[in-house]
């Protein structure tokens, strides 16, 4: 199956909103209690109507589900409880009709216990497959390694009976590493890839990219022959399948996962790790003074690339990236309850954490839509789901999507205590409160301003997917500011993350001298000669355009200067 043309043109990626889908969670197409394949089909033009370009699905290989499918048994398989082969290649048809790109996702680290291979490799010492694993006598070896799920596992080392030796697993002992210094291994994964693009994949979001390779005496991460390896999967891609796009999951610090980009060779889309979890500190803090350190680190992304931003996803709130004291801070702020932290980071959604206060979430919303890259939003947040704390590891932030206000959620025709997961049920985010078919019919719910959002953003794609930001020193407390442009048209992007009332003035200049018009947002402009003056109420944000004269054209001013503000 062959992807429209267009659809994969230039770098779509930095113009499209992506929606990360955890297929399970979505919608139920046939009664069985767990979403699948065909129920994301049934849902297309949802998706449409909100004015998403591309879908990230959570792995649908045929898995263990220890742990969200990311534990494969066989990568060339759908797992039976989403669908077939037949129910993906028709997905990724009607998606591509609506001019929506699918995304995979590809698990390169490990497999599961259960996976062939491994069964394979634990039985017979003298199996090809041995090789393919990480094997030891005395489970010490790699010993600066970080344990991931530092709250469900003790070690990076397991023992295994049958093998008579540990094996490595950087997650859950149910997961097993890969040996990639193993040739076959690496042979296989250019294989897994190029069997998926093959059916209409426009790219992957890569899982867990830093921990590949190990080498004794480091911390076995963000080695350079994991960067060797995944230029070698985008070589693959950009002979074979060009347009094709790989998203990184590199949970890194600033200069580590920076690297990702591989200078425009490795990946086209680097999760932006660093800036998450301070985008939840700025708003606490009301001020946006870490933002700006942040984004002048990382920005902009090298030529053809683009950041891939979020606010949450279907892990837990990591705060690996951000300093002790800041942990503390956030922990204070945002993990209070005694059932939210999970392995040092806070598994909650994004309304609960913003105290489901819509307007809290369109501000943060709005600014990582407005940021130099591309936004990936999580399903439901859209409509502001709340969590379920009662529910074990990650489960309480993958819980049914609320398409109605019955208590299934309409997410399925069984009733709630049948399906995969129960629909949250604390009344402010229950199904009653909070659903699509409510919301789409109220022109003020969070589903429509997400959705406005989302529109101007696409009717101004110039500008927004340009790759640079240029910064604006607004010195007013709270209130951060840059401007996104492609001349002629430049847009200003203002958000007071403080409570209070805001207003400042921004010096003009000449060519920036015609009218300015807010296009989204909520704001009072009052233009002077020379300045621009506004107003922004608490927790309010604003995009203001401006179009520059031509040159020559008729009414153009006779005298333009070329000097930038900002
Ligand atoms: C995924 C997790 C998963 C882990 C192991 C992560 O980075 O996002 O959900 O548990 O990889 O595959």
């Amino acid at each position: 199956m062959v992807a429209e043309r267009g659809l994969r043109e230039g770098a779509w990626f930095r113009s499209a909103v992506f929606y990360e889908i955890p297929v399970r969670s979505f919608y139920d197409s046939n009664g069985d209690g767990i979403g699948d394949l065909s129920g994301v089909t049934a849902k297309l033009d949802y998706l449409s109507e909100l004015g998403v370009g591309a879908i990230w699905l959570l792995p649908f290989f045929r898995s263990a589900w220890r742990d969200e499918g990311y534990d494969i048994v066989d990568h060339y398989e759908i797992d039976p409880s989403l669908g077939t082969i037949e129910d993906l290649d028709r997905l990724v048809a009607e998606a591509h009709a609506r001019g929506i790109r699918v995304l995979g996702d590809l698990v390169t680290n490990h497999v599961s216990i259960d996976h062939r291979w491994f069964q394979e490799a634990r039985k017979d010492r003298a199996s090809p497959y041995r090789n393919w694993f990480l094997w030891s006598d005395s489970g010490k070896e790699f010993s600066r390694t970080r344990v991931i799920f530092r709250d469900l596992e003790p070690s990076n080392w397991a023992w295994d009976d049958a093998a008579g030796q540990y094996y490595f697993h950087r997650f859950y002992a149910t997961q097993p590493d890969l040996n990639y210094d193993e040739p076959a291994v690496r042979a296989e994964m250019f294989r897994v890839a190029r069997f998926w693009l093959g059916h209409g994949l426009d790219g992957f979001r890569c899982d867990a990219v830093p921990y590949l390779f190990k080498r004794e005496g480091t911390r076995c991460q963000s080695l350079p022959e994991v960067h060797q390896f995944f230029r070698e999967l985008r070589a693959i891609l950009d002979a074979e399948f060009p347009g094709t796009v790989l998203v990184a999951e590199a949970n890194q610090s600033v200069p580590e996962t920076v690297q990702y980009f591989g200078d425009g060779r490795e990946f086209p889309m680097v999760m932006h790790f660093p800036l998450m979890p301070n985008l939840y500190l700025a708003l606490a803090e009301q001020d946006p003074r870490r933002l700006r350190h942040v984004l002048q680190a990382t920005l902009p992304a090298p030529p053809g690339c683009g950041w891939a931003y979020f606010l949450r996803n279907h892990d837990e709130v990591t705060l690996e990236q951000v300093s002790d004291d800041e942990r503390e801070m956030f922990l204070w702020i945002y993990g209070r309850h005694p059932k939210t932290v999970l392995n040092g980071g806070v598994r909650r959604r994004l309304a609960p954490m913003l105290d489901g206060e819509d307007g809290n979430v369109v501000l943060m919303t709005a600014l990582i839509l407005s940021l130099p890259g591309a936004p990936f939003l999580y399903y439901g947040d859209e409509i502001g789901m709340g969590d379920r704390l009662d529910l074990p590891d990650r489960d309480g932030v993958r819980t049914p999507m609320q398409w109605t206000g019955e208590a299934n959620a309409g997410f399925s025709t069984l009733p709630p205590e049948r399906l995969l997961r129960p629909p949250v049920e604390d009344a402010p985010y229950a199904p009653a409160a909070r659903n699509v078919a409510d919301q789409r019919t109220r022109p003020d719910s969070l589903f429509h301003r997400i959705q406005e959002l989302i529109r101007v953003r696409s009717a101004h794609v110039e500008e927004f997917g340009s790759e640079g930001l240029l910064a604006e020193d607004v010195r007013v407390p709270g209130v951060f500011a840059f401007w996104r442009e492609q001349a002629p048209a430049r847009v200003l992007c203002l958000y007071n993350l403080s409570r209070a009332a805001v207003s400042g003035s921004i010096p003009l200049s000449p060519e920036l001298r015609a009218a300015p018009v807010p296009i989204a947002g909520e704001v009072a402009l009052e233009r002077s000669e020379s300045t621009l003056r506004y107003s922004l109420l608490g927790r309010r944000f604003a995009w203001v355009r401006f179009v520059r004269p031509v040159l020559g054209a008729p009414n153009a001013p006779s005298a333009v200067s070329g000097s930038e503000s900002g």
